[in-house]
């Protein structure tokens, strides 16, 4: 027996040592940390319970019997964070460059099983040269195995790719279906097709970071959540998005307990808005004032900027944060804004995390450029977002809610639950100015008329009493009071029934 257990605990040290000393020294040099060091910061001190340790590679071409390393460069397997369970997979780079074979899938797809019967989350830790060339088809199958089960899981357990390292080719697909990609700079890429084949094909000479690094992905194709400096930020990031998070579509969103007052005044906010409307403000340092603690954990910080998501916490409860930032292109909404707005609004409502708007929106964005990157249909997806979320959405306008922009920002005719409104709220179908010069046609060649015009539109219109006496509107509020209005709000919808109609699935405007 004790032969036996010195031969497990062998069979352990091999498959923990992965590719090997050299290998792990060379990751490490390259500022990455190995795939057990990823998940020993991840999870909870001991919590982890790998699976599938033993498993290896069944492929007999190109000398890959001499290439059998235990585990085939993938750790899976289950542990907590802050106590809650979380199913993880780590791509081991160190082995055949963490590439996927058959069994590499077949260890992730386990996983993944388990995720969605349980109603457990799944975070994946991406470092791999993708597809392992030795392995053929069985490699290329094994991915859309991966991604077969990404799409089961979408909407029933939050998932989370985590790209560390290389991550290309079809590859990608995987953490495109997912809820959230983060990246580290410096030392992660995606892309669909390497520089040299980009370079081959359309003549650009561009590095890996300019044509997939963190910076791009996060800034301009929106296509991660989220960068950071180091692995190890980035693991601690995760663990506290997850704070935020059920564990599935099953449960309600997280609330843990609170030690901040929801009726601690906010007399900043009373100040907040300037006297001239097209003066900026900052709509984070609103919502800061809002939630619990001022801690928000923000998504896409760095992509469409005119728009700021996030998770925060109301009195305990989580909640999704939508609100428009003036600061940038004056709060518009655009393509990009509205594609990431609308894939927040959809990730809160699967998995019932009540949605808060603020609003300060002058309108959609004009021009040619949006109307040939398909603003309308780009738009809508925030409209439809809105109009077929069931959870409980509370709306703030603060500033300026006109035309479509009013209706698509969680509005009362999109089924928000509680909408309110600052004094300083202009809600009308247009800005007074562009108003007066379309309906006042006449006086507009005179300037004294234009602006009376002008004033007399704002009297009427630029206000909330319109609205309010409408009932679209549920009530006017103090900005200072705002916290404690919204946690009662939160605290009313708490068992709010919705359901939409039956059907197979619906149809968003992609
Ligand atoms: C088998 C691979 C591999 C792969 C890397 N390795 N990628 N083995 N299949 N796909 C091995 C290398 O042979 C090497 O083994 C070790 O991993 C480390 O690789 P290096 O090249 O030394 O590392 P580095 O210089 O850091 O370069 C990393 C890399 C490069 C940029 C990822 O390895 C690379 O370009 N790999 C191929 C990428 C690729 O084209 N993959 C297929 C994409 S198509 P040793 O023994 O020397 O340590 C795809 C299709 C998916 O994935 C389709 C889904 C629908």
């Amino acid at each position: 027996m004790t032969d036996i257990l010195a031969q497990l605990e062998a069979k352990r040290d091999l498959a923990r040592l992965g590719g090997g000393q050299k290998r792990i020294d060379n990751q490490h040099s390259k500022g990455k940390l190995t795939a057990r060091e990823r998940i020993h910061l991840l999870l909870d001190e001991n919590s982890f319970e790998e699976w599938d340790m033993f498993v290896e590679h069944r492929c007999h071409d190109f000398g890959m019997e001499e290439a059998r390393v235990p585990g085939d460069g993938v750790v899976t397997g289950y542990g907590t964070i802050a106590g809650r369970p979380a199913f993880v997979y780590s791509q081991d780079f160190t082995v055949l460059g963490g590439s996927l074979s058959e069994t590499h899938a077949a260890k992730i797809c386990k996983i993944m099983d388990q995720a969605i019967k349980t109603g457990i989350p799944l975070i994946g830790l991406n470092d791999s040269g993708g597809a392992r060339i030795q392995g053929g088809v069985a490699s290329l199958g094994g991915y859309a195995e991966v991604f077969q089960r990404n799409v089961l899981a979408s909407g029933v357990v939050p998932q989370i790719s985590l790209v560390m390292g290389p991550c290309a080719g079809g590859a990608v697909y995987s953490p495109a279906i997912t809820d959230f990609i983060f990246m580290v700079e410096g030392s992660s890429y995606m892309f669909v097709t390497g520089p040299d084949v980009v370079k081959t094909v359309t003549h650009e000479d561009l590095t890996a970071e300019e044509l997939g690094g963190a910076k791009m992905h996060s800034c301009i194709s929106g296509v991660a959540h989220g960068a950071f400096a180091n692995d190890v930020e980035m693991l601690m990031q995760t663990r506290a998005l997850m704070s935020y998070l059920p564990m599935s579509s099953r449960e309600d969103a997280p609330s843990v307990p609170c030690h901040d007052p929801i009726d601690r005044p906010s007399v900043v906010l009373d100040q907040i808005i300037p006297d001239n409307p097209n003066t900026p403000y900052d709509m984070r340092q609103v919502i800061l004032q809002i939630v619990d603690n001022a801690e928000f954990f923000e998504i896409h910080r760095d992509f469409a900027a005119n728009i700021i998501v996030g998770f925060g916490r109301v009195d305990g409860q989580s909640v999704g944060v939508v609100a428009n930032q003036p600061m940038v292109l004056a709060g518009c909404l655009d393509i990009n804004a509205s594609r990431k707005a609308a894939r927040f609004a959809r990730f809160c409502d699967a998995f019932n995390i009540p949605i808060l708007t603020l609003v300060d929106v002058p309108g959609f964005m004009p021009g040619l450029a949006q109307e040939t990157g398909g603003i309308i249909s780009q738009g809508a997806k925030l409209l439809y977002a809105y109009a077929e979320a069931t959870v409980p959405k509370v709306t703030v306008i603060t500033r300026k809610a006109y035309g479509g922009a009013y209706d698509v920002m969680a509005s009362k005719h999109l089924r928000g639950d509680v909408n309110y409104a600052w004094p300083s709220a202009e809600i009308a179908v247009m800005g007074p100015e562009g108003a007066a010069r379309i309906i006042f046609r006449d006086a507009a060649a005179d300037p004294d008329q234009l602006t009376a015009k002008t004033n007399e539109y704002r009297e009427k219109f630029a206000n909330p009493f319109v609205a309010a006496s409408r009932g679209y509107l549920d009530d006017i509020i103090m900005p200072r009071n705002t916290r404690r209005r919204i946690a009662r709000a939160l605290v009313m919808l708490a068992d709010k029934e919705l359901k939409n109609p039956p059907r197979k699935h619906d149809n968003l405007p992609l």
